[in-house]
């Protein structure tokens, strides 16, 4: 009798035991354990470079550092999301809820990072964006999760609509994918355009990751605008920018993009993109021992030169970094983890960037001019450029 009522209490003591691990926050790993991280990015697709990039600059930044970050190994989970919006929850539930990582890291288009901020939101896992420029994501879906260390689709867009109107141009036609990168890109060049004079007289667009452009070129020649502004990424803008060429446009009517257009594409081009002006928050050519140093490396390691997606990719994993080291490589320190990456300064390539309330970037938009495969710095297009965070309440 005795002897079964200690083991009814074993077994009660066991299956509470159980059941309190089960409530256990996922990603509350043994501070002994790896530190898992999720990189779900392309690795397919119109975006795959792009996905490349981050993924291979977030390594270097890590292999930098003895494979740790604060005595924590780092370890890796993988998924190709395809920039596919429709696969993007359950991709994201397979990182977080089947793999358990600590932290998200992803993603290179809007539409996929919107579904993975859902799910990162739910179960209260870190996320960093290193790419995706949804405003939402530090604006209506701001949280104390999530942080983003890549820009929004309003900031190089506005700062290109400033330059557009200083460049000369009083009319301009805007073409982009119908997605919601190239809807707020279209949003915040007509924003600074139409502020300063200027007039958008027609928006084109047409459905991602679609690169038929004949159409639309044959609209815009008719229309004869003053200039154009096209949101265009990865092996779809080096499409464009040929077809443009082709079509005896890029003589005639000047093209203006946010730097994805140029940025790891100028070779693909071969020659189309010669002369190119856009804006963005990296470019070649910067004068900063920390650029030059990161270059190096990154040439030596990938034998190609990094674009600004690998500079994004680089700072997530510092600004991971700066939260592992403020708790001693302790993730379950949730609170003190995410006031460290806020209050964070990250030694960026691109230069020296803060966060904003929201978790976006503040940082310069450079003017550049593609000579050759680089995106040469011309200028400064708009120092110290904060995102408005329309929405955000945190
Ligand atoms: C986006 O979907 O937010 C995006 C994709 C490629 C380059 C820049 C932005």
């Amino acid at each position: 009798m005795r002897k079964d009522l200690q083991a009814r209490r074993a077994f009660v003591r066991t299956m509470v035991a159980v059941a309190m691990a089960s409530l256990v926050p996922l990603g509350a790993a043994q501070a002994a354990d790896p530190v898992k991280v999720g990189l779900m990015l392309p690795a397919t697709g119109t975006f795959a470079a792009l996905g490349t990039a981050i993924s291979n600059a977030f390594r270097l930044y890590v292999e930098e550092q003895g494979g740790t970050l604060a005595g924590r190994e780092i370890q890796y989970a993988t998924v190709d999301d395809e920039s596919d919006p429709a696969k993007a929850t359950e991709n994201a539930n397979r990182l977080v809820v089947r793999d358990r990582v600590d932290v998200l890291v992803g993603t290179v288009h809007s539409g996929v990072a919107l579904a993975m901020a859902r799910v990162a939101r739910q179960r209260d896992t870190l996320f960093i964006v290193p790419n995706a420029g949804a405003g939402d994501l530090t604006g209506s879906l701001c949280a104390p999760n999530l942080f983003r260390t890549s820009f929004t689709n309003w900031q190089p867009a506005y700062a290109m609509g400033q330059a557009a109107l200083e460049r000369g141009a009083k009319s301009a036609v805007t073409l982009t994918w119908n997605y919601a990168a190239g809807q707020e890109a279209v949003k915040g060049f007509a924003q600074a355009f139409e502020a300063g004079g200027g007039k958008v007289v027609r928006e084109l667009a047409l459905p991602f990751p679609n690169v038929e452009f004949q159409a639309y070129l044959t609209e815009i020649a008719s229309l004869k605008p003053d200039a154009v502004y096209v949101f265009f990424a990865g092996a779809g803008a080096a499409k464009f920018v040929r077809d443009y060429a082709a079509a005896g446009l890029k003589d005639s009517i000047p093209l203006y993009s946010s730097g994805f257009l140029t940025d790891g594409t100028l070779e693909a081009m071969g020659g189309a993109g010669e002369g190119l002006i856009t804006a963005l928050h990296y470019a070649d050519g910067l004068d900063n021992a920390r650029d030059q140093a990161f270059r190096e490396k990154y040439q030596a390691k990938y034998g190609i030169a990094p674009d600004v997606y690998a500079v994004q990719g680089y700072d997530a994993a510092q600004l991971l970094h700066v939260g592992l080291e403020a708790v001693g490589g302790d993730v379950r320190k949730k609170a003190e983890m995410r006031a460290a990456m806020r209050a964070a300064t990250i030694d960026s390539p691109r230069g020296a960037f803060t966060l904003s309330a929201a978790h976006n970037p503040v940082q310069d938009i450079y003017l550049r001019r593609a000579e050759g495969n680089q995106n040469l710095v011309i200028g400064i297009a708009a120092e110290k450029l904060a995102d408005p965070a329309e929405g955000c309440n945190m």
